[in-house]
């Protein structure tokens, strides 16, 4: 027999002077394979179409539809209601900017880190030329970029991560994952000490307290510890360089502190 579920969402909409943040308590008949994104259409379409969340893929590659679902950020439709109790309550993701209900600005926060570790290829090259031949890329290091290249923005993970709710200038997983892509990367010419001029303090990777939120609820199942571990141990050993002993140096460097290409 199909449950009933009793969804409690959060509303509350910032531009409306009247607004307060409040509860309110929807109930929907649950059905085969239904996702939690398909409840909130099922809301929307049938009791209160006033109700604001985003999506736009339904298949986990927008990710737009971030949410905390019963406390833990995840994407509403990748979400099987079978998988939850018949009693969910949602929030909209913290740390960005709430737009009305469950629906946040994570576009500005993520153009914002784009901007402030400089996510694009950095080289010397004067001028694209589009008829020049491609420069080939062994294929393990392509899939190994890609792997990195995968994150679509949901936000969850910077929701569930601790620094980030506490300071609002926090980087996060997401974004030092990026860069650990570009120092990957063979075309883009940055060095460390670049890398260490945009992660290598509070805000980037020594701001982390590597609990481990961040890769719990990644939907894309990205290596953000693994990431976080070589950008630390590779930007540390980096500001310690002119102290330590070059033998010590060495030991630590083949204790695969560092990406191979670096
Ligand atoms: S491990 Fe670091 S980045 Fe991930 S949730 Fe914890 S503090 Fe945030
Ligand atoms: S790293 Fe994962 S959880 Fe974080 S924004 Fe990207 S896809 Fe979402
Ligand atoms: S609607 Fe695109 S990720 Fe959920």
């Amino acid at each position: 027999m199909s449950r009933r579920l009793h969804i409690e969402v959060f509303r509350y909409n910032p531009l409306d002077p009247n607004s307060e943040p409040h509860m309110q308590s929807f109930y929907v008949n649950e059905y085969d394979s239904m996702t939690l994104f398909i409840a909130l259409n099922i809301i929307r379409d049938e009791q209160d179409p006033t109700l604001q969340f985003d999506f736009c893929c339904r298949a986990g590659i927008c990710g737009s539809c971030g949410m905390v679902i019963n406390g833990r950020p995840g994407l509403a439709c990748h979400t099987q209601t079978r998988d939850l109790p018949d009693h969910i309550v949602l929030h909209p993701l913290p740390v960005f900017k709430l737009i009305g209900d469950l629906s946040v600005d994570t576009g500005t926060w993520f153009r914002d880190a784009g901007a402030r570790i400089e996510a694009w290829v950095h080289n010397d090259h004067e001028q694209f030329d589009p008829k020049a031949e491609e420069v080939r890329m062994e294929n393990d290091l392509a899939n190994e970029i890609f792997e990195l290249d995968r994150c679509i923005e949901c936000g969850c993970c910077v929701s569930a991560c601790g620094t980030a709710r506490m300071r609002e200038d926090f980087l996060g997983a997401t974004s030092i994952a990026r860069v650990a892509r570009f120092y990957l990367d063979p075309r883009d010419e940055r060095n460390e000490e670049n890398y260490y001029q945009v992660i290598g303090n509070d805000q980037g990777v020594f701001g982390c307290m590597g609990l481990l939120g961040c890769e719990d609820v990644c939907p894309k199942h990205i290596p953000l510890q693994d990431q976080l571990g070589i950008m630390r141990r590779m930007l540390a050993i980096h500001s310690v360089k002119g102290i330590l002993p070059k033998r010590v140096l060495e030991k630590l460097q083949h204790k695969g502190c560092c990406h191979e290409s670096h």
